[in-house]
């Protein structure tokens, strides 16, 4: 039996891979509890403030619900998955690190659920992408609805959620559901990394402030947004690494980041 998920380290990245090349990276329970757990350990770790989630393999980022494993499940197992889908990946939304989801290949249903629940999504230009489910009698339930309105506004997602048809990587750029396409030939994980490295090489403190802070813009009111990015930019300006950043400015050299 595969693993599932892995996880390889990275200094301050975390790679986790879906791990099941043979059913297209499917999300299966045991793949979805593994996750979970996963992200309980990374969201443990402060040193880690990368996550870059992808698939194993070059066909599939991640072809949604295993719908060999569903085809076997009572409509109340359906249900505990459901549930599960959201107590268990939600931690790609909330941990205080940034996630991004490098999309290697098709990314379909909970498979595009699951990078819209990433911070960013890249991906290699002959992917593709989609939520299918109403092809198939449902509807996204794993916050693909959700996500995908707040990210693309209404029109584009009622478009895409109720035709469920698969869109190239060029029409997800240019609606804003992929933030980057590689170019042909880069590795997705290397420039992933290389398009990231500021995140983490960068002053710890004031990465993490910056992320919950645009977060939060999501959910809070301006004036409340306002008031925590006030309450987040305090939390740099006592930081010894703002002092070091302008000493390294005045002496002309690279700043050495301490995380204090
Ligand atoms: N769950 C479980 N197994 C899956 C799967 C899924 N979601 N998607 C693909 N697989 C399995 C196939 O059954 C096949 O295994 P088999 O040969 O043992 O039967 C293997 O992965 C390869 O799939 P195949 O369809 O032969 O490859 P393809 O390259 O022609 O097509 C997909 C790949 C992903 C486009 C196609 O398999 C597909 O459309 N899958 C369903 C995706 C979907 O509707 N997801 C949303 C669920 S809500």
């Amino acid at each position: 039996m595969t693993e599932l998920v892995r996880v390889e380290r990275r200094g301050t990245v975390a790679i986790v891979t879906l791990d099941r090349p043979e059913r297209m990276n499917a999300l299966s329970w045991a793949t979805v509890q593994r996750l979970g757990e996963v992200g309980r350990e990374l969201s443990a770790e402060p040193s880690v403030r990368l996550c870059v989630l992808t698939g194993a393999g070059d066909k599939a980022f991640c072809a949604g619900a295993d719908l060999k494993e569903r085809q076997g499940m009572s409509r109340e197992q359906v249900r505990d998955m459901l549930s599960a889908y959201r107590s268990e990946l939600a931690w790609l939304a909330t941990a205080e690190l940034l996630t991004v989801a490098a999309i290697n290949g098709v990314a379909l249903g909970g498979g595009l659920e699951l990078a819209l629940t990433c911070d960013l999504r890249i991906a290699v230009a002959g992917a593709s992408l989609g939520l299918p489910e109403t092809s198939l009698g449902i509807i996204p339930g794993a916050g693909g609805t959700q996500r995908i309105a707040r990210l693309l506004g209404q029109a584009r997602a009622l478009d895409l959620v109720l035709t469920g048809r698969r869109i190239d990587t060029q029409e997800a750029l240019s609606l804003g559901l992929l933030d980057r396409v590689l170019p042909a030939g880069e590795d997705l994980l290397e420039s992933t990394l290389a398009w990231l490295k500021p995140v983490a090489d960068g002053a710890p403190i004031a990465q993490r402030a910056a992320l919950l802070a645009v977060r939060a813009a999501r959910t809070l009111p301006l004036e409340q947004g306002l008031d925590y990015e006030r309450e987040l930019y305090e939390r740099c300006l006592t930081s010894a690494d703002r002092d070091e950043a302008l000493l390294a400015i005045a002496e002309k050299r690279k700043p050495r980041f301490t995380g204090k």
